[in-house]
């Protein structure tokens, strides 16, 4: 008897982690984490500075690698975007648009969008907002040191990523689990 619900409870189990919703949460708190540890472990170490590097270079290999180990497409996007790698396609825009005027309005966002392509692809879009750190980095002038400015438009001479203020949605990440995946 035991080992019967042992086996039910794995068989769900297993079920639950090849459903693609589940699948692509569970992968935006993971790659959430890992980008989040990056720049607080080069923050400790190297102060901003060294943290524009980790951003600029160690969040796409970063990204890039877990997206290769698990099979799956995975980014961080934004209307506003630093790398011009991270602009958003026609479907993760209209989605951030509407967080946007939502948020505006005084709504609350939703918690994430998700949709099944017509080729079966199962897409997911979770919102990430700016909060009191990033400022630093996508704050005003004011806000970002003139070191970490120039380091910024060194990397990234088309920067659209400046002048958020805390709460605001800073982009998403979006996830594609291809069909049979
Ligand atoms: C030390 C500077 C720094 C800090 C602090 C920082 N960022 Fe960034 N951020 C960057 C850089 C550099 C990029 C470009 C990364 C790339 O090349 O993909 C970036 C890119 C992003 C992107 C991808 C979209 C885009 O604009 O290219 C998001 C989303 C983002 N940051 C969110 C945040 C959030 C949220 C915080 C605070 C929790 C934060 N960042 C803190 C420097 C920083």
């Amino acid at each position: 008897m035991d080992r019967i619900l042992c086996l039910l409870v794995l068989t769900a189990g297993v079920l639950a982690a090849q459903e693609p919703g589940p699948r692509a949460r569970a992968a935006v708190q993971e790659l959430g984490q890992k980008i989040r540890s990056l720049l607080a472990a080069e923050l400790a170490s190297g102060g901003f500075e060294g943290a524009v590097g980790v951003c600029a270079e160690k969040a796409q290999a970063e990204t890039k690698r877990y997206a290769a180990e698990q099979g799956i497409q995975i980014r961080r996007v934004s209307t506003r975007a630093r790398n011009v790698a991270n602009r958003p396609d026609e479907w993760e825009r209209s989605r951030l648009l509407e967080w946007e005027s939502a948020l505006r309005e005084g709504k609350s966002a939703p918690e994430n969008a998700q949709t099944t392509t017509a080729s079966g692809d199962y897409r997911l879009l979770v919102p990430i907002r700016v909060q009191a750190m990033c400022l630093t980095c996508h704050g005003n002038e004011k806000q970002i040191p003139a070191r970490v400015g120039d380091l910024l438009h060194k990397h990234y001479p088309e920067d659209a990523a400046k002048g958020y203020r805390n709460g605001d949605l800073r982009g998403a990440f979006s996830v594609v689990i291809p069909r049979g995946r």
